[in-house]
């Protein structure tokens, strides 16, 4: 059955059909002609207007070739889409033989290597870690360790307080109280920890810092001890040819109190902006425990005797690695983090 209207418009759909890429076009082809608007769409509903004689042949034509239009569409469209999903799957088809990603890999902040360094070196010596807390009591932190409400450094510019009694510890001296008051002598404890004091950040200064602290209380325990204690750990932490030096100074926890300097190991004594051409670094502070600090925590002084150490952890590391400036240690950029791999 076929009719020259019906003829005509078929050859054309059956030609853009044919002509149509892809599913979106296909569609565009199936609204032409088959859509509400659609040429033989129109077409059939205008059979009411045809000659009576007409209609029947007109009507017949027209339905077979929506029939045939229909299924040659639809066949279309499934191979297009077909391909459309072969096309699709090619474009991300994983390729076997590319070598795998390699997980990044994390290594310890020079801090962490540092402080580690330090710990494993006094466990060495029967050293057992201890560590309190970071808020503490300003009983802890600064009256037990003999350090009265007037005295400077417990100035509200240097302390973070929470309230008149409590604060952030501004060293970890005050794990010493905590240690001595919950155990009887002898102790022999290093203590790493983070600490705060009211500074600017700025190339040495931060308001966030660690430090180790040492502490060894025991009968007959002279500064002799100190002395060869931390000589030996300079020789271990910045090599055999380290040697210290004492030099006098003040803590009212400590009584003798010393400051200790290691031998530049940068210019080995020559001289160097990192020793600030005197060949000696700083590294912390020290002394004989006060007498008062041993009563305040129940120990007899007559009895017992020890000595106490305190050193920066950032400092070790900045000389150790050669860092100028304190903030990069605490900015976690993986760039420089990194580098310690
Ligand atoms: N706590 C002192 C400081 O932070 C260091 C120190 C520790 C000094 C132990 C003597 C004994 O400066």
């Amino acid at each position: 059955m076929s009719h020259p209207r019906v003829d005509l418009i078929a050859g054309e759909a059956r030609t853009a059909i044919a002509a149509a890429r892809g599913a979106s076009e296909l569609e565009q082809a199936r609204v032409r002609y088959l859509g509400r608007q659609g040429a033989l769409t129109l077409l059939l509903r205008s059979l009411g207007t045809l000659a009576a004689g007409e209609r029947p042949r007109v009507g017949a034509a027209a339905n077979e070739a929506k029939r045939e239009l229909e299924a040659l569409l639809e066949a279309r469209l499934a191979e297009a889409r077909a391909r459309e999903r072969r096309e699709a799957r090619g474009r991300q088809r994983l390729d076997l033989t590319l070598p795998g990603r390699r997980p990044p890999r994390g290594s310890l902040h020079p801090l962490t290597l540092v402080r580690d360094r330090i710990v494993e070196i006094f466990a060495g010596l029967g050293f057992s870690v201890a560590e309190g807390q970071e808020i503490e009591s300003d009983y802890n932190n600064f009256e037990a360790l003999n350090i009265p409400r007037d005295h400077p450094a417990r100035d509200m510019q240097d302390t973070f307080y929470f309230s008149e009694d409590t604060l952030l510890r501004t060293h970890t001296s005050p794990v010493q109280v905590r240690v001595m008051k919950a155990q009887p002598p002898p102790v022999r404890i290093i203590v790493p920890g983070r600490t705060y004091r009211r500074d600017v950040a700025d190339a040495t200064h931060s308001p966030v810092f660690h430090q180790v602290e040492g502490l060894a209380v025991d009968r007959n325990i002279s500064m002799g001890d100190l002395k060869g204690t931390l000589a030996l750990f300079a020789r271990e932490m910045f090599g055999p040819g380290s040697s210290i030096r004492f030099r006098p100074s003040f803590f009212p926890f400590t009584e003798p109190s010393a400051e200790f300097d290691v031998g530049c190991f940068l210019c080995h004594g020559g001289g160097c902006r990192f020793c600030k051409q005197s060949g000696w670094l700083e590294i912390g502070g020290s002394g004989m425990v006060h007498p008062q600090v041993l009563k305040n925590v129940g120990y007899d002084p007559e009895e017992v005797t020890g000595w106490a150490f305190g050193m920066g952890i950032e400092r070790i590391a900045l000389l150790r690695y050669g860092i100028d400036d304190i903030r990069l240690l605490l900015e976690n950029d993986l760039r420089f983090l990194g580098q310690f791999a």
